[in-house]
């Protein structure tokens, strides 16, 4: 994986998702053994868009594993206000960093970018396209809290029209074997076209679309949750007519598998009551610590250091 490009959870194999995996682990298991081996090396942040989770846990990844970090969460502070084109920004930045982790309100611009780079870019979310290390925090979370990656009955509710989470995890979760989705979703909101068709209905994968949580849960194995993505709707309107369309509560957790996890890339809005926070199955704050380690892992890699 030295020198390669994150664009696409799909740009790995499942075999090199594995080895990710397993450096996670070993990672987590013993942390103190990864402390130094970046040292030296530099990543660069660069995110035309907010976050809180995947821009701090790529800086404290980094550090934890011995490098440093310099970017910017503003754009309007960069030469990109002044007219600098993202060609010209990345080829600037690859000079001064040894990676770079990249959100952008385009889709396709980490593409672009890693064709000017030369050192090794992760999408870290293209518009509504691609989520990949999202992607593989989601599937190092199924894989420790479920024990395994196969078998499994999946509930993806919300916004799985906008949602780059839920199509980079659907693209990801149909190399398994044996995994059905339920796609949970108001009609304005389905799951776009090309994942029905390309990735779901071409791959073979069983699934079903419906538009009420509560007549679903009781078959579920993991309940997907995301945020109606406000910062995609054009029209005001839709989207407060849209924004409260599911909440999870201890009403609707009651029907569900004991052995039920609920994942949600967060942040969350509405759509999941703090009262299920302390219900063990909740697991969204666990992969959100998840998301960290297997950016440790993801780093090593790409830098040629594991
Ligand atoms: N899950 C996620 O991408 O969160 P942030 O937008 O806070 O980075």
């Amino acid at each position: 994986m030295n020198n390669r490009n994150l664009i696409s959870p799909m740009d790995f194999s499942k075999e090199e998702l594995n080895e990710i995996f397993e450096l996670a682990e070993k990672i987590i298991s013993n942390p103190k053994e990864f402390s130094h081996i970046c040292d030296g090396k530099i990543l660069a942040t660069l995110f035309y868009e907010p976050s809180t989770r995947t821009r701090f846990s790529f800086e404290s990844a980094m550090m934890k594993l011995g490098g440093n970090v310099l970017g910017f969460s503003e754009p309007n502070s960069t030469s990109s206000a002044k007219g600098e084109t993202l060609a010209d920004t990345i080829k600037m930045v690859s000079i001064y960093s040894d990676i770079i982790a990249m959100r952008h309100p385009k889709e396709g611009s980490a593409k672009v970018a890693s064709m000017y780079s030369n050192v090794p870019v992760i999408n870290a979310g293209d518009g509504g396209h691609q989520h990949p290390t999202q992607t593989l925090t989601d599937l190092l979370t199924i894989k420790s809290q479920k024990g395994k990656l196969n078998g499994h009955k999946i509930g993806i509710c919300g916004d799985l029209k906008n949602g780059r989470t839920v199509q980079s995890l659907i693209s990801a979760m149909s190399r398994y074997e044996e995994i059905e989705f339920i796609l949970i979703s108001p009609k304005e909101l389905v799951i776009p076209e090309y994942i029905r068709e390309e990735i779901l209905k071409r791959n073979k994968i069983t699934f079903k679309e419906v538009e009420r949580i509560e007549d679903v849960i009781s078959e579920l194995d993991i309940l997907y949750m995301t945020r109606i993505q406000k910062e995609r709707f054009f029209n005001e309107e839709e989207y407060l007519r849209l924004k409260d369309s599911y909440i999870l509560d201890m009403e609707k957790m009651n029907k569900a598998k004991k052995d039920m996890i609920v994942m949600h890339p967060l942040p969350r809005v509405n759509e999941i009551a703090t009262e299920v926070d302390s219900d063990k199955r909740a697991v969204y704050f666990k992969q959100a610590e998840y998301g960290m380690y297997v950016r440790m892992a993801l780093i090593a890699k790409l830098l040629g250091v594991m």
